[in-house]
């Protein structure tokens, strides 16, 4: 069933009314300044940073805000990754960068807490990524810094990596962009862009038509479902990934750990993520307890006691992937149509500086980071 509420601005926090009563929707308008398809951590924080350069947004989500690939994601914001390519790690270095002012802004709009944890995370056999603040670790400092890990003659090291909880990091976004009066439409698909002489004019769902000048495709794995007629299909998939929360009786970690076969992701209401496995398998998102198990089995290989830790949860999640791992962001041979999706295993990490740039890119202003590696035109279906 289509939800239909948006919630309209107010220094108290938002109202919630039906869209059909919005001021944009009154008297048969439906005409907005930007419409963002997909409420997932991406495409809500460009909608809010659009709406609070002062457009007028409006987000259609396929289902509920957040409950995709958002709502599956670890959270290591995993910027020391040792083999990022060099236009993926400026992104992912400017993403860090921005993440403190963007948690700061998006808490304080929303209310609501991201479990942003700045322990770091402990390395094992990794390459080294050559970053400030990057170090090899002694079997001392690893014992004294996770006195629950095995192996601790192995080679570790410390990489400065944050984490949040991406659940609560995409329900804060939704708040914050809600609060400062994102409209949203949730339960209807995006059937095709609409366009007119090169122009696009808005987006189709099943339900009728919503117009704009600017539309911004951030579907993630369901990017490619956008008819655009003969304009540009995003080259995405999905990849998918299978997870588990254990939640051991005492607490055993502080940082993030990752291994060649596992992370763990500490949260801070004592649950720990175990993750993951990447898997081309369509849009399945069933778990398979045998695979579950593995997981857990490398998790306990590595302490112990998370074997003895009950399970509280499994799922599965589609990330975006795209032709050569690396997002798709830019403009398209339809003036006003945009991509940013493709953010494969990154969305959380990538979202600030994602809103930041097509912000920038949609308002003609000078672009913090450059895009051309990953333009549209490498990464579309004909
Ligand atoms: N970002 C973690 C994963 O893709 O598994």
């Amino acid at each position: 069933m289509s939800i239909h509420f948006s919630v309209l601005a107010d220094k108290a926090g938002g109202v919630i009314v039906p869209l059909d009563q919005c001021p944009a929707r009154m008297g048969g308008m439906r005409q907005w300044d930007a419409i963002v398809i997909g409420g997932g951590a991406i495409g809500l924080s460009l909608a809010r940073e659009l709406q609070k350069r002062g457009r007028k947004v409006l987000v259609v989500e396929r289902g509920e805000p957040g409950r995709e690939a958002s709502h599956a994601a670890g959270g290591m914001l995993a910027f020391c990754e040792p083999h990022l390519a060099p236009p993926l790690r400026a992104l992912a270095l400017e993403s860090a960068r921005i993440y403190p002012e963007f948690v700061g802004e998006i808490e304080a709009e929303s209310g609501l807490g991201v479990d942003w944890r700045r322990e770091g995370c402990l390395a094992l056999d990794h390459d080294e990524p050559g970053l400030p603040g990057c170090r090899r670790l002694s079997a001392d400092e690893v014992r004294t810094l996770e006195p629950r890990l095995r192996a601790v003659n192995a080679t570790w090291q410390y990489w400065p990596e944050s984490s949040v909880d991406p659940r609560a990091l995409v329900a804060a976004v939704e708040k914050a962009a809600r609060v400062c009066g994102v409209e949203m439409i949730t339960g209807e698909a995006v059937t095709s862009l609409q366009r007119s002489d090169g122009q696009a004019t808005g987006v189709e769902t099943a339900r009728g038509q919503y117009d704009a000048p600017v539309v911004v495709n951030c579907a993630g794995a369901w990017a490619a479902q956008i008819d655009t007629g003969s304009a540009a299909v995003a080259a995405t998939r999905p990849v998918k990934g299978q997870m588990l929360a254990v939640r051991p009786a005492t607490p055993v970690l502080r940082h993030v750990v990752r291994t060649p076969q596992v992370y763990l992701i500490p949260r801070s209401d004592g649950r720990i993520v175990i993750g993951a496995t990447v898997e081309e398998a369509g849009f399945d998102k069933r778990t398979d307890p045998a695979v579950i198990q593995r997981l857990h089995d490398a998790a306990a290989e590595i302490i112990p006691e998370l074997g003895e830790a009950k399970i509280v949860e499994a799922w599965a999640g589609l990330r975006p992937g795209s032709p050569d791992g690396m997002p798709i962001l830019g403009s398209t041979a339809v003036e006003g149509y945009f991509l940013a999706t493709g953010h494969y295993r990154d969305g959380i990490l990538l979202a600030p500086v994602t809103a930041r740039v097509m912000s920038d890119l949609i308002d003609g202003r000078r672009l913090v980071v450059e895009l051309e590696a990953f333009a549209v035109e490498r990464a579309i279906r004909a």
